[in-house]
């Protein structure tokens, strides 16, 4: 397999890489400074030059704030961009394999969301992340449009910044020995290196469509990082924050747990609960920190 991977330097895209290669197949990671998904003429240059039989698209404007502040944007990124890429890859025969979003749901269904269940976004970031899935699916018979949701990785997330949950979570604790985390937003943690492998594996079937992708379970924001400290053993006052003491600046579902219900009828769901990738991943972060210390 030849693949090229968009958004090569980002949270997934890094373990992507790393996925396709631990395969054995040639990848290219392709990064911001190599590709404008956004403008036709950038991707055809660097797709056809690379020629791949599989296009991985992570590339997105998924700060959900600043989504908001310039729609514009967000529609050329989200929604054109997958749409130039979709109508290269489809010219060069190649498949395209998509990265879509648990935010193209409201949240009010209460039950996980299949993928047949009716997108209602509430925000920017969905509207035109819904606007790219639409434009895949329109223009390239040869396409996986994969949501997923609550993802974290060893690299951090390049859009938002900062630190992800999980070392958040440790970073307050440590700081603070004590911390307040809501109750009232569902999601599944789903770790980057697991959704990798899923991919790879997605990738080397023909069954083109709509799938969910993300870990097993679910859980609320309080909930997830009660397993973390638990995981740690750290000591720390963990409590349930009040409706109001973190106001969201934009509407988001406060339920968008996604049921793998396309992966599992093809019997590919390769996903274990979202307990397990969290001790996979805080067990890495010992043995690197433990091999930082050494060398
Ligand atoms: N994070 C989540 O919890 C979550 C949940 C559900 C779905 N998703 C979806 O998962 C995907 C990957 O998320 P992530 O957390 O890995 O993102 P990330 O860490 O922010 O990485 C995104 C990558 O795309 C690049 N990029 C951004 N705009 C681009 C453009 N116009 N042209 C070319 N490259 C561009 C970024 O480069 P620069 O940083 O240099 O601009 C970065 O390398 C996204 O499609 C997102 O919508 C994420």
């Amino acid at each position: 397999m030849n693949a090229v991977v968009i958004g090569a330097n980002g949270q997934l895209g890094t373990d992507l890489v790393a996925a396709f290669s631990d395969q054995g197949d040639t990848v290219r990671g392709l990064s911001h400074g190599d590709i404008e998904i956004a403008d036709l003429n950038s991707v055809s240059r660097a797709l056809e030059e690379l020629r791949p039989e599989l296009v991985v698209n992570t590339a997105a404007m998924h700060h959900v704030e600043n989504c908001e502040q310039e729609p514009e944007k967000a529609f050329a990124i989200n929604a054109v961009g997958a749409r130039n890429l979709a109508r290269v890859s489809r010219n060069l025969g190649a498949v395209l394999m998509h990265v879509s979003t648990d935010y193209v749901f409201d949240g009010s269904k209460g039950k996980p969301y299949v993928e047949d269940d009716l997108p209602l976004p509430l925000n920017a970031y969905g509207i035109t992340k819904l606007a790219g899935e639409h434009f895949v699916r329109s223009t390239t018979e040869k396409h996986f449009v994969v949501r997923t949701s609550g993802i974290y990785g060893k690299s951090p997330c390049r859009a938002k910044g900062g630190l992800n949950f999980i070392e958040l979570m440790l970073k307050l604790a440590r700081e603070r020995g004590e911390v307040r985390v809501v109750d009232s937003e569902f999601v599944t943690p789903t770790s980057t290196a697991e959704l990798a492998q899923q991919l790879v594996r997605l990738s080397r079937s023909n069954s083109y469509g709509l799938y969910h992708a993300t870990a097993e379970g679910s859980c609320s924001w309080y909930e997830f990082a009660r397993e973390i400290f638990t995981l740690t053993d750290t000591k720390v006052k963990l409590s349930v924050a009040g409706p109001n003491e973190f106001p969201a600046k934009v509407a988001r579902p406060k339920y968008s747990v996604l049921e793998n219900r396309a992966l599992k009828s093809h019997n590919l769901n390769a996903f274990k609960p979202w307990q397990d990738g969290l001790q996979k991943y805080l067990g890495n972060r010992i043995k690197s920190a433990s091999a930082n210390a050494i060398s």
